[in-house]
């Protein structure tokens, strides 16, 4: 996948269409509206130095417009009418000298199929307007504190005028519960975005494997993954995991500083964002030599948990029924390795497996890493979701064996996790991420590449 196509982007009309079935569900639910949804603030690093600018997600889902200080406002009245309008940065000749381009209102409702676009510092005037009387405000609550504040002071000054006929939205409620379930469903762009993400992660995870060697440090192999990343257009999703040795029992290791010593086990967790979507991957193999026969053990036992993991994967299914899959191959091989006692029964029943295997087995995927959408439903949690067509996820087993007393030494130090990103299909599964590694000859191969 050298210079593989990517995929070309949604346009302004495909957002559109997006808007158009929040209003329509918030006008079944509330007989009108209005949706305001904020961009996510920049951020600061240290002193002048800002964090490289990510769109909010679910702005991004909304409306694919880039810059920050922009916010989209969707109106639906009680007869069904609706407005599409933006707020953002005007365009700037001097700030665009400094900091690069902005598109400014009119190009911005062109580009991204808006009614109205308008300066963000016109919010503060049209706002009562937008919002007065309308049955219910659709807002992020509890995202940005800065955020929260002027929707709370923007009811009050609204509430102020009760006297004059104008009342404040009936009800607000966040307008993730109802986009969130919209996430979970990809489309057929997003789709696409997702395998390209998918297929530049697993060619990182290749060109890391072919690598790695001995005496290596960590954080120079994490240089070869993010070389791959950016040589595609894309940027790392989340802050790489390339954890060797005993590094590898820690499950959110980001140091990257540690030498790598020849037969120990190298656990990379990285993935690209393209256009906003993310990959998550795991390989762990061998450094400088090929697997011993405990890290063998081990890594086969992943393997099959693994693969029980997929064939528990269908439409239909419930979502927890894959982790399940996965508990019992591994407290199955802990207990014929002796790591712990059996029965199987016991072990799932004391959960006396989860000192070596203490995560789930994946998550939804998608915009975000731990992508937007709900795992159980029900006032306690009884309604498991169920898989369908177009939900993505991640299939991540693992098992981590620290050095304790009351372990075999052969033992010590091997964690391992393999991590996949799967496509709910009508037939089962699409394992978009398919192209990287993973059997135990295919992967010793690609480290022998590499004396
Ligand atoms: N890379 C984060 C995760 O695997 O959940
Ligand atoms: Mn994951
Ligand atoms: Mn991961």
């Amino acid at each position: 996948m050298k210079h593989a196509r990517a995929p070309k982007t949604p346009d302004g009309l495909h957002y559109r269409a997006r808007r158009e079935r929040l209003l329509q569900t918030m006008h079944e639910t509330y007989g009108g509206g209005l949706v305001l949804m904020p961009t996510a603030p920049e951020l600061f690093r240290n002193r002048d130095t800002l964090y490289p600018y990510r769109s909010e997600s679910c702005f991004h889902y909304l409306s694919g417009f880039p810059e920050p200080e922009a916010v989209l406002a969707l109106s639906c009245d009680r007869a069904g009418e609706t407005r599409h309008i933006l707020f953002c940065r005007e365009k700037n000749l001097e700030r665009e000298t400094w900091d690069g381009f902005r598109f400014g209102p009119d190009a911005a409702r062109e580009m991204f199929s808006f009614d109205e676009a308008f300066p963000i510092s016109a919010l503060e005037e049209q706002w009562p307007t937008l919002a007065m009387n309308q049955p219910a405000l659709l807002t992020p609550l509890g995202l940005y504190p800065d955020w929260d504040r002027t929707i709370t002071q923007r009811m009050g000054s609204l509430r102020a005028q009760a006297r004059a006929g104008n009342a404040p939205p009936a009800c607000i409620v966040d307008v993730r519960d109802a986009l969130d379930p919209m996430r979970m469903f990809k489309d057929e762009h997003e789709i696409a975005l997702m395998r390209h993400a998918a297929a530049i992660t697993a060619q990182a995870h290749v060109r890391a494997m072919r690598f790695a060697k001995p005496d290596h440090f960590e954080y120079q192999i994490e240089a070869e993954l993010q070389h791959e990343f950016l040589m595609h257009g894309t940027q790392a999703a989340y802050p790489s995991v390339v954890a060797s040795g005993e590094n590898a029992c820690v499950l959110h290791y980001v140091s990257n500083r540690r030498r790598i010593n020849a037969g120990d086990l190298l656990l990379i967790d990285a993935g690209c964002e393209y256009q906003n979507y993310a990959a998550d991957v795991t390989r762990t193999f061998p450094v400088g030599r090929r697997f011993s026969a405990a890290q063998k053990d081990i890594y086969e036992l992943v393997l099959a948990a693994q693969r029980a993991c997929f064939d528990a994967l269908k439409p239909g299914a419930p979502f927890h029924a894959f982790h399940e899959a996965a508990e019992r191959v591994l407290a199955q091989g802990m207990i014929d390795l002796k790591l712990i006692k059996g029965p199987l029964d016991a072990a799932l029943e004391t959960g006396s497996f989860k000192r070596f295997y203490m995560h789930r087995a994946g998550h939804w995927l998608g915009l975000d890493v731990h992508d937007a959408g709900h795992y159980r439903r029900g006032e306690r949690g009884e309604t498991p979701t169920l898989l369908e067509p177009g939900m993505t996820l991640t299939v991540e087993p693992g098992c981590y064996i620290r050095a304790d007393e009351d372990i075999p030494a052969a033992f010590h130090n091997i964690g391992v996790r393999i991590e996949d990103d799967v496509l709910i299909t009508k037939d089962g599964i699409d394992i978009l991420t398919a192209t990287a590694p993973k059997s135990v000859a295919e992967v010793e191969a690609l480290c022998a590449e590499n004396p």
